[in-house]
């Protein structure tokens, strides 16, 4: 079993990266003989796209050494997702939506061909049923049904794109109001989340 664990804040003790390291070690403890995967993006150079993102249409047979080389970080980051069996994401809610890295990171790995084909229906998903957990930190809240849920272009553009690929068995968990006074109380419900739905997981691998 494979675990990849993506961690995309600026910050180093951000609020996702300490429960993204919470959540792996939850993985871990599940299995102990598994593999993980750390993929901290902000401490690598992610290539933005550019005329030479042209070069997925080709086949593998018909690129160039400098359009192989372009794409190499794409076709090592979807290596690495393909691998997994469970994708944890730490995703910082900046300006309502996601971190300009997580964005970059996203924009590698869905990929036609690879990640993503079209046919007569249109498009669909590649990846085959993983289980992935999104773990968000907001300095305020946006629970549903309040007046800011609207404000959330974090999770439902997250939900969507996961699933475009083909990750529709996606989970949610928000430390909201980090920059609030409920800040602690909110990363401790998180992280009470976290544990939970790791056990819940462990309870039905051993009853299967
Ligand atoms: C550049 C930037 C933009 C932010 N934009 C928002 C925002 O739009 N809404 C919000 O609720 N919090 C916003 N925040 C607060 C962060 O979401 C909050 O501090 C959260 O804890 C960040 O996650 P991290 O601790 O993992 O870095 C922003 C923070 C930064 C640094």
């Amino acid at each position: 079993m494979k675990l990849l664990r993506i961690d995309s804040s600026a910050r180093a003790a951000s609020v996702t990266r300490r429960l993204t390291a919470r959540a792996a070690e939850e993985w871990k403890k599940n299995h102990p003989d598994g593999g993980v995967i750390h993929r901290d993006l902000s401490s690598m150079q992610i290539p933005p796209i550019t005329d030479d993102w042209g070069a997925t249409r080709l086949e593998a047979s018909e690129l160039t050494p400098a359009q192989r080389a372009y794409l190499s970080t794409s076709d090592q980051l979807i290596e690495e997702l393909r691998s997994a069996d469970t994708i944890i994401i730490g995703a910082p809610m900046y300006n309502f939506s996601i971190s300009s890295s997580l964005k970059a990171w996203i924009d590698q790995i869905v990929r036609i061909g690879k990640t993503l084909g079209y046919g007569p229906d249109g498009p669909h998903g590649l990846l085959e049923a993983k289980e992935v957990i999104v773990i968000t930190a907001r300095g305020g809240g946006y629970e549903k049904g309040t007046l800011t849920e609207a404000f959330d272009f974090q999770a439902p553009y997250l939900r969507h794109i996961l699933g475009f690929i083909g990750l529709t068995n996606v989970t949610f968990i928000h430390a909201e109001n980090q920059l609030r006074e409920q800040g602690v109380a909110s990363f401790e419900a998180a992280e009470g989340r976290i544990i939970a739905a790791f056990a819940d997981r462990e309870m039905r691998a051993v009853a299967n």
